[in-house]
C-alpha cells in the first residue's frame, strides 16, 4: 500500500491519471472508501447538511470539524486526507486561519486543509502553507458564500465571470495551493482552468476534463431520495436498502422472530467452535469457551479491527 500524498496527486495530473475523491465523515466510511482505493478523502463541511441536518454549511464549528477529521483519520491508511476549514475559521485574520489549519492537522490528523474563495485569500493561503500545511483551494460555487451568491447557483457563466474564475485559479496556484476544487461551473470553463493550471483540479459539477472528480458520499450512495441535482450520479440506492432493512427488523421484532437462539446468550457454557468459524466477522461474538468473564465480548465494530 502506497500512501497518497500531494506529490502523488501532482504526478497523477502530469500522467493524465484521474484522481478520485469522496467525502467521509466517520471512521467506518473512511475505512471502506480507503479500501476501495479512493485517492483523497475530504472531511467536508457538507457534514453540516448531510450529517447534522442544517440547510447550509454555515453553522459547522472548528470543534466539530476536528472531531470528524480525527474519526476519519482513524479509519484511513492509504488515502490523502483533507479537512475543510469551516465558515468563520479563516476569514477574519491570517493568524486565526493558521491556528485553525494547524488544529485540523495536529488534532484532526489531516494532511491538508481546504478553504473556499479566490484571489482575496492569497495572503491567508501563503501563511498556512508557510506554517507547513498544504492548502486545497475551492472556487466556483462556494457554499459558505450562499447568501452572497443569492443561493446555490452555477458560477462562471458569461465571459467576465469566467475570466474572473480563471484569474482566481491562477492567484490560488501562485499563493501556494497544491490543488483546486472547481464546483458547479460550465464544463468548458472547468476544462480551460484545468489546462491552464499546473496543479490538479478536482471537479464537482465542472465537467469531465478536470483532473479528478469529487462527490459527497451520501449523494453518491443515494441516501436522500429527494435530492437529485444534475451533477450527482447515484451509484447505489441506500435510502431504499436502509429503509427495507429497518422495516424487516421492525417486523421481526414485533413478530418476536428476532432475536432467535442464534443471537441469544445461553446460561450454559458455549461449546468451543472450530478456528475458521471463530475468525468470522461477527459484530458481537459469543464466548467461544469458558464463561463470559474469561472471554470479553466484541461490542460494536471498530473499523480496521476484527
Ligand atoms: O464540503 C464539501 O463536502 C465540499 C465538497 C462538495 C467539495 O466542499
Amino acid at each position: 500500500m502506497k500512501k497518497v500524498t500531494i506529490h502523488t496527486l501532482r504526478k497523477m495530473k502530469q500522467a493524465g491519471e484521474r484522481i478520485t475523491m469522496l467525502t467521509a465523515y466517520d471512521a467506518s466510511f473512511a475505512r471502506l472508501l480507503d479500501q476501495a482505493q479512493i485517492d483523497v478523502l475530504l472531511v467536508g463541511d457538507s457534514l453540516g447538511m448531510v450529517v447534522q441536518g442544517h440547510d447550509t454549511t454555515l453553522p459547522v464549528t472548528m470543534d466539530q470539524m476536528v472531531y470528524h477529521c480525527a474519526a476519519v483519520a482513524r479509519g484511513a491508511k492509504r488515502a490523502h486526507l483533507v479537512g475543510d476549514l469551516p465558515f468563520g475559521s479563516y476569514q477574519a485574520t491570517p493568524d486565526e486561519a493558521v491556528k485553525n489549519a494547524v488544529r485540523l492537522v495536529a488534532e484532526g490528523g489531516m494532511e491538508a486543509v481546504k478553504l473556499e474563495g479566490g484571489a482575496e485569500y492569497g495572503e491567508v493561503i501563503e501563511r498556512i502553507v508557510r506554517a507547513g500545511v498544504p492548502v486545497m483551494g475551492h472556487i466556483g460555487l462556494t457554499p459558505q458564500s450562499v447568501h452572497k451568491m443569492g443561493g446555490y447557483v452555477v458560477q462562471g457563466r458569461g465571459e467576465d465571470k469566467a475570466a474572473r474564475l480563471l484569474a482566481d485559479a491562477r492567484a490560488l496556484e501562485e499563493a501556494g495551493c497544491y490543488s483546486l476544487i472547481l464546483e458547479a461551473i460550465p464544463g468548458e470553463l472547468g476544462a480551460e482552468i484545468t489546462r491552464s493550471s499546473s496543479i490538479p483540479t478536482i471537479g464537482i459539477g465542472a465537467g469531465v476534463e478536470c483532473d479528478g472528480q469529487v462527490l459527497v458520499i451520501y449523494d453518491l450512495l443515494g441516501m436522500n431520495p429527494d435530492f437529485s441535482p444534475k451533477f450527482v450520479k447515484k451509484y447505489a440506492n441506500l435510502a431504499e436498502v436502509i429503509g427495507e432493512a429497518a422495516a424487516r427488523y421492525r417486523d421481526e421484532v414485533r413478530a418476536r422472530s428476532f432475536p432467535t437462539a442464534e443471537h441469544t446468550f445461553s446460561a450454559e457454557k458455549a461449546a468451543p467452535k472450530p478456528a475458521a468459524q471463530t475468525k468470522s466477522a461477527m459484530k458481537i461474538a459469543l464466548p467461544l469457551s469458558g464463561n463470559a468473564e474469561e472471554r470479553p465480548l466484541k461490542l460494536y465494530s471498530v473499523p480496521g479491527r476484527e
